[in-house]
């Protein structure tokens, strides 16, 4: 592997969406806070056919508007990073000149460096990456990141990864799980990789159910056509919620690089039981109130019927000797009651107790780590309620809570991207997701979308501001678990 820190950010799609609301105020938070290298040049490049100061207003205007003031620091010295190259990404025309830009810009000479960060529909990957080879801009020292969706289903998610591939060698490309940059899905590694406590229990012995809950409390967001070809499963279960699964239930990497890491979250994502239609649920949402708002359903913000879910829970299985028996109830959706990402780790109960009869109220332990809005870990022990207990001993849960921002007074929250782009330009690829990873989510996912079609499997509706269908209730209730709310 190359090992360079890139001089050069070049960024497609830099007038989208993304670029606007995280790329743009990440980039602008890690400058203020000294973390880009300072020769960093950000080429921005898109079909708007304007120019260099166009570009700088339209990213002063972003920052003001997705970033808070306190983390701008001095946004003249950022804007004077960015410069802009118009181009159609579809056709080859336009790619000397934009390499003609990149090189002007360069400052490290021999030991620069350049980053691609790929932010456009899928459909532009090809093309884009036919110019870049056609204009010199996939040498060695030159690294490719990729935005999802990446592909609908193995097959086309297997297309986009050979044509990049056919260009970058595995460890020059950076394929991006912004959850995998939030500081709390990282601290579930240290959790179980940096206390002793944890690894000894951390199997089907003692645990004996895992939630894993990321739930939206927004609706489609304008995002109309993608989200209605995606759905819940492809659009967070694949990516985001998978890798969840394969932080809590890899075995210990060797080191905290980027091939032992991603070795064993591949095995777990290869060990997933291929889920039955009967342990899945769908729904798709209706009008409702969220947040004390009337919302409108989501046929009425499609103004069409749809069969794609915007809900989905799932058991699912990991078949190995460390979760023998143990299930992972899976659950998202769009237009839920809270915004809440969060996993709960529910161990079994003591084997035997000697409070049985004392009405004592024994519950088994429970870890529940949330991710966000709130970074917090609460462990859920039993407790003697104080007192003389002349009708015997009362127990009660009693929370040992560790909330992270009060255990880390004076540190920022920051957006998952600014993670992601420094490792980008530094070339530390462990928090990116490798290939074998991808497509072992997809043929998880691509499996249970066989099952739905072959059980022509509909989504069940709900109404906007409930916790899905009430099918996704009766998922866990007939093994006995109830979901955490
Ligand atoms: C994206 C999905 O990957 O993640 C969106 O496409 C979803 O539908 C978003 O809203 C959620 O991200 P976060 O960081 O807000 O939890």
């Amino acid at each position: 592997m190359t090992e360079f820190a890139a001089d050069r950010l070049l960024l497609f799609g830099a007038t989208g969406d993304l670029s606007r609301r995280k790329l743009l105020p990440s980039l602008c938070a890690l400058d203020a806070d000294g973390l880009l290298p300072e020769n960093l040049a950000i080429i921005g490049t898109a079909r708007s056919e304007i120019d260099d100061a166009a570009f700088r207003d339209m990213a002063r205007q972003a920052l003001k508007e997705f970033l808070p003031a306190e983390r701008r620091g001095s946004m003249a010295t950022f804007l004077n990073r960015l410069t802009y190259q118009q181009l159609d990404a579809s056709t080859i025309d336009g790619f000397d000149a934009l390499a003609k830009k990149v090189a002007e810009t360069g400052s490290g000479g021999d030991n620069g460096g350049l980053a691609i960060f790929l932010s456009t529909a899928p459909s532009l990957f090809g093309p884009t990456i036919a110019g870049l080879e056609h204009a010199g801009l996939t040498g060695d020292r030159v690294r490719m990141c990729l935005e999802k969706p990446l592909g609908t289903d193995l097959a086309t998610s297997a297309q986009i990864n050979d044509a990049v591939a056919d260009a970058f060698s595995e460890d020059r490309i950076f394929r991006i799980d912004h959850y995998l940059g939030k500081e709390t899905v990282q601290n579930l590694l240290a959790l179980r990789f940096a206390n002793i406590l944890f690894e000894p229990i951390w199997n089907s012995n003692v645990i004996e159910h895992v939630q894993i809950t990321v739930a939206e409390t927004v609706g489609l967001e304008g995002r109309v056509t993608f989200y209605d070809d995606a759905g819940a499963l492809r659009d967070m279960v694949q990516n985001h919620m998978l890798q969840l699964l394969a932080l809590v239930a890899m075995e210990p990497p060797t080191s905290f690089d980027a091939t032992a890491v991603r070795d064993e979250k591949v095995k777990v994502l290869r060990a997933l039981r291929p889920a039955l239609a009967s342990e899945t649920v769908t729904g798709q949402y209706r009008a409702g109130a969220v947040d004390g708002q009337s919302v409108p359903g989501y046929d009425e913000e499609l103004s069409k019927e749809s069969n794609t879910e915007t809900f989905t829970a799932i058991k699912a299985h990991v078949d190995n000797w460390r979760w023998k028996g143990v299930p992972f109830y899976l659950r998202t959706g769009k237009r839920l009651p809270e915004r809440v990402t969060e996993i709960l780790v529910q161990f079994r109960a003591v084997p035997h107790s000697i409070f049985e009869g004392t009405g004592a109220g024994l519950q088994p332990n429970s870890l529940l780590i949330g991710i966000q809005p709130e970074e917090d870990i609460t462990l859920s022990l039993m407790a003697k309620v104080p007192g003389l207990g002349e009708d015997g001993v009362r127990l009660r849960e009693v929370p040992l809570q560790i909330t992270m921002p009060d255990a880390f007074v004076g540190q920022h929250r920051r957006i998952a991207y600014e993670r992601l782009l420094l490792d980008l330009i530094k070339g530390d690829q462990t928090l990116f997701v490798r290939r074998d990873e991808v497509e072992a989510q997809w043929e998880w996912v691509d499996a249970i979308r066989t099952e739905w079609e072959d059980n022509g499997v509909t989504p069940k509706t709900y109404n906007a501001g409930n916790w899905g269908p009430t099918a996704a209730i009766a998922l866990t209730e007939r093994d006995g678990v109830s979901w955490h709310e």
